[in-house]
């Protein structure tokens, strides 16, 4: 029997997380539900069977309707958390939860007393490359796990195209990576410092490194800036993770086509390439309706705490580089050319409309 979801939110991820949940064969896509007619009038075209709605009540309203995918902005998340749990709803929720940090913890709370499964999109947890690279330093093949850099850059979403409520570039995007080294580490965050660029004369960073340790001592770097060559003619990106044992290293970067992972252990080198596989929403459809049905949650399925801690850290590394200078370079005409460029673009790093995109 498929499972019966009602999606809300069919903007650029709702669209993703439709053709990963149409491909699992394992949902029916009962609702999708969208405020913008353009988007209805998508959502009918790409799903005839679904019913297409404004307004979510319909959704909640339906005792037929096992689950729902949350996938507007983070503002109305806590909302439609709240009503999936009293409506006894299985939750797949994108990223952050809550616009604050308040409203996040609120939300988990409220998931952990219902008695629905509830997940989050943090993506990089369900990734071929960093469960073969984990593998590999559980094997023990790097000696002890000492450091963890990571590097996300990309010509990305500009300030001011959207995503207002889930903060600056270091929030939206970088709490992934925070997320991400503490999955690593298998341990909570002690110490950091935090440096930032506000690009173009924007009143936030748009570019953050942040350093620091965790309370096994392990060490991090992350840093993460959608200030990448956004003029440049032919726009390029650096990504990679970097993770360095006692004994030997892995590491990781891909084209948001392939990825790369160079293992290098004591007893093997390993190079392995394999398609980038995006959000990997296909995994995460996978798993959250294998838990549904057979009543017991995936232990690999991200939780709603996770992304509560990630956010909450990545709001406290964006307060620590307000205190440290945090300069200006730049001036906002550039910032309106960026906009105006991208807003012509028909294939970009992080366009939320366009169909084809990179992240
Ligand atoms: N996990 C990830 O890697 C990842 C990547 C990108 C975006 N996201 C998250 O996904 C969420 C959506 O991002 P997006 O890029 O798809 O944004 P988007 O703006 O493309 O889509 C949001 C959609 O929600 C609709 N909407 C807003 N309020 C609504 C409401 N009350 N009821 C019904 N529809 C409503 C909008 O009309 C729009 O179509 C964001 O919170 C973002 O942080 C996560």
């Amino acid at each position: 029997m498929k499972i019966r979801i009602g999606l809300i939110g069919f903007g650029r991820m709702g669209q993703m997380y439709l053709k990963a949940l149409q491909d699992s064969g394992k949902w029916e896509i009962t609702y999708i539900c969208d405020t913008n007619e353009a988007s209805r009038e998508l959502a009918h075209k790409l799903s005839p069977d679904s019913i297409v709605t404004a307004d979510e009540q319909d959704i909640f309203n339906d005792d037929t309707v096992q689950a729902v995918g949350l996938f507007t902005l983070a503002n109305s998340r806590p909302e439609q958390i709240a009503r999936a749990v009293e409506t006894r709803k299985h939750i797949i929720a994108e990223k952050p939860i809550a616009d604050t940090i308040d409203r996040e913890w609120e939300a988990v709370k409220l998931s952990e007393q219902g008695d629905c499964l509830s997940t989050v999109n943090l993506y990089l947890r369900n990734s071929w490359y960093h469960q073969a690279m984990k593998q590999f330093i559980d094997e023990g093949e790097i000696g002890e796990l000492a450091i963890i850099r990571i590097c996300h850059m990309t010509p990305g979403l500009a300030p001011g195209e959207g995503h207002e409520y889930e903060g600056p570039a270091f929030h939206d995007c970088g709490m992934h990576y925070i997320d991400i080294a503490r999955w690593y580490a298998d341990c909570e965050y002690k110490t950091w410092h935090a440096q930032g660029m506000r690009m173009w004369n924007y009143k936030d960073p748009w570019w953050v490194q942040c350093h620091g340790t965790f309370q096994n001592g392990v060490v991090f770097d992350i840093t993460q800036g959608f200030v990448y060559g956004q003029l440049s003619k032919d726009q390029t990106h650096n990504a990679y993770t970097d993770i360095i044992g006692t004994k030997g290293i892995v590491r990781m970067t891909h084209d948001f086509k392939t990825a790369t992972v160079e293992l290098h252990g004591v007893n093997r080198t390993l190079r392995m390439e394999q398609p980038f596989g995006g959000k990997n929403l296909d995994r995460l459809c996978h798993l959250m309706a294998d838990s549904i049905a057979s009543g017991k949650r995936d232990p690999h399925l991200p939780c709603l705490r996770d992304s509560a801690i990630a956010s909450q850290y990545a709001w406290t590394f964006l307060e620590d580089a307000a205190h440290n200078d945090l300069p200006a370079i730049g001036n906002l005409q550039t910032l309106d050319e960026i906009r105006e460029r991208r807003k012509h673009m028909a294939n970009g790093y992080g366009l939320l409309r366009p169909n084809k995109q990179q992240a």
